[in-house]
């Protein structure tokens, strides 16, 4: 059923764990390990997309015939977003982006001193939620990781961000989810749900780019 059904498509996908730092030697960050988000970006390339990978820092290779754009924090991340938004066919957010960061950089590094060391955070922009804010004609995905009530939490996110579809990755499994070479995710949309046995990341790509060609068709 694949062959090129997104010949002709512009597809932007974000992957990775962003990073935000402390000081010039520590950062906070999160275990995604880019392999969901470029699984999709290597499968919309070969049905024929014109890709455009945000990238967060990953050890991953380039997936070939993909355009990568390389971002560290959430703030980088979101201004890639928006620049690269314009004629965007769809648009999948698999990005783990920090809600926090810390409030003050500082330039050298923190010392060590006796007692406890209070860092302050602040929020990070909602990318998605703001994608939704300013949606076109485009199709927006977004990722729901949670380790409990994967569904009704996906829900409610599906209607607050105004996304098309929400995958939902149940995080609480084991040899799923980040960093692992499988995952097990619920495709919720309007009126649907899928739920993909657990399968390897190509094959979950491929499952969530049909639901994708579906709702572009
Ligand atoms: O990279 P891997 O190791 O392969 O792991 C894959 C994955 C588990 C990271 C991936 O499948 C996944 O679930 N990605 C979303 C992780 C996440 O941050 O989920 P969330 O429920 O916190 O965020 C919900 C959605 O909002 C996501 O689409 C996220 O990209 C987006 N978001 C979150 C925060 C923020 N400031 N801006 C955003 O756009």
């Amino acid at each position: 059923a694949e062959d090129q059904d997104l010949l002709g498509r512009k597809v932007m996908i974000t992957a990775g764990g962003t990073q935000e730092p402390l000081d010039p030697v520590r950062f906070l960050s999160n275990h995604s390990s880019g392999k969901m988000g470029y699984a999709l970006a290597r499968i919309a390339a070969a049905r024929g997309a014109e890709v455009t990978l945000i990238s967060a820092p990953s050890n991953l290779t380039k997936p070939k015939g993909v355009e990568r754009i390389d971002v560290r924090t959430a703030a980088e991340m979101a201004e890639a977003v928006f620049k690269y938004k314009e004629g965007q066919d769809v648009i999948i957010m698999a990005a783990a982006v920090a809600d926090y960061r810390p409030k003050e950089f500082s330039n050298t590094k923190i010392k060590k001193k006796d007692g406890d060391l209070l860092i302050e955070l602040e929020r990070t922009e909602d990318i998605l939620a703001r994608l939704g804010k300013e949606r076109g004609n485009e199709i927006l995905v977004g990722f729901a990781a949670e380790s409990d009530n994967l569904l009704e939490n996906a829900q409610s996110k599906l209607k607050r961000k105004k996304a098309n579809l929400i995958v939902a990755n149940d995080i609480g499994a084991k040899d799923t989810g980040f960093a692992a070479d499988d995952n097990q995710v619920v495709i919720i949309g309007n009126d649907t749900q899928i739920n993909l046995p657990k399968a390897d990341k190509l094959e979950i790509a491929m499952g969530i780019l049909d639901e994708v060609v579906k709702l572009l068709n």
